[in-house]
């Protein structure tokens, strides 16, 4: 009976979760962000954007379960058509990615960084900066990779599983490694 009961609830819970996703999906839609009627977001999925962002989703694009999406003010995040971003990811801030890149599970792309050159000052104090990454067409990034701020990835790059990106990677190139260097140019194996 127990379990029964645990069941039912989970059921309730998972149901809640979902109107709560449809209900920031429809108020970001009027709000005039352009998020495709296509696209889809799994459970648990977080859309945490600010009013005063620009944050947009191309036609089929996929978000799996439990990736956060975050955009503060003045951010433009744009994915485009066909991306999908597998679960447990993070994206947050200035990020464009390009129609049909795929990334993989526990992938974190972030444009943020913490001032910290002032050493009698904690760092929290220190504020910090954005530098917008991009991201191009039909890139492919391995699971647990980390792009940092300011990175532009070339269209139809590869980013090895774990990689710390914290170059730009030339369009057609492996790479893997932190931090990240070029294994070798698809099509030369
Ligand atoms: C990079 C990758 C695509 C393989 O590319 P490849 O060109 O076929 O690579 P190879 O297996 O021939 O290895 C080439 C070199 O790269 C190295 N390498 C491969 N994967 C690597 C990785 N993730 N990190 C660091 N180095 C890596 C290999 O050790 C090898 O080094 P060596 O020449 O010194 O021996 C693959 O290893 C990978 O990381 N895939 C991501 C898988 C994933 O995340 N899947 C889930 C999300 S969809």
């Amino acid at each position: 009976m127990k379990v029964l009961i645990a069941h039912i609830a989970a059921w309730i819970f998972s149901k809640m979760q979902g109107a709560e996703l449809f209900l920031i999906l429809r108020a970001l839609r009027r709000a005039g962000h352009a998020i495709a009627s296509s696209a889809t977001f799994g459970p648990r999925v977080q859309l945490r954007i600010d009013s005063r962002a620009t944050f947009s989703v191309g036609e089929r694009s996929q978000v799996l379960h439990d990736s956060w999406i975050i955009a503060h003010p003045a951010n433009v995040l744009a994915i485009g058509s066909d991306v999908f971003i597998s679960q447990h990811c993070t994206i947050s801030g200035n990020v464009r990615i390009g129609s049909g890149t795929l990334i993989g599970g526990f992938v974190t792309i972030i444009d943020g960084n913490h001032a910290f050159d002032d050493v009698h000052t904690p760092i929290r104090e220190q504020g910090g900066r954005q530098l917008p990454i991009d991201i191009g067409t039909d890139v492919w990034i391995g699971a647990h990779a980390i792009v940092l701020q300011g990175v532009r990835i070339g269209d139809g790059a590869v980013i090895a599983a774990n990689a710390t990106v914290t170059r730009d990677v030339p369009a057609g190139a492996i790479v893997g490694g932190t931090p990240a260097r070029v294994i070798r140019m698809r099509g030369t194996k």
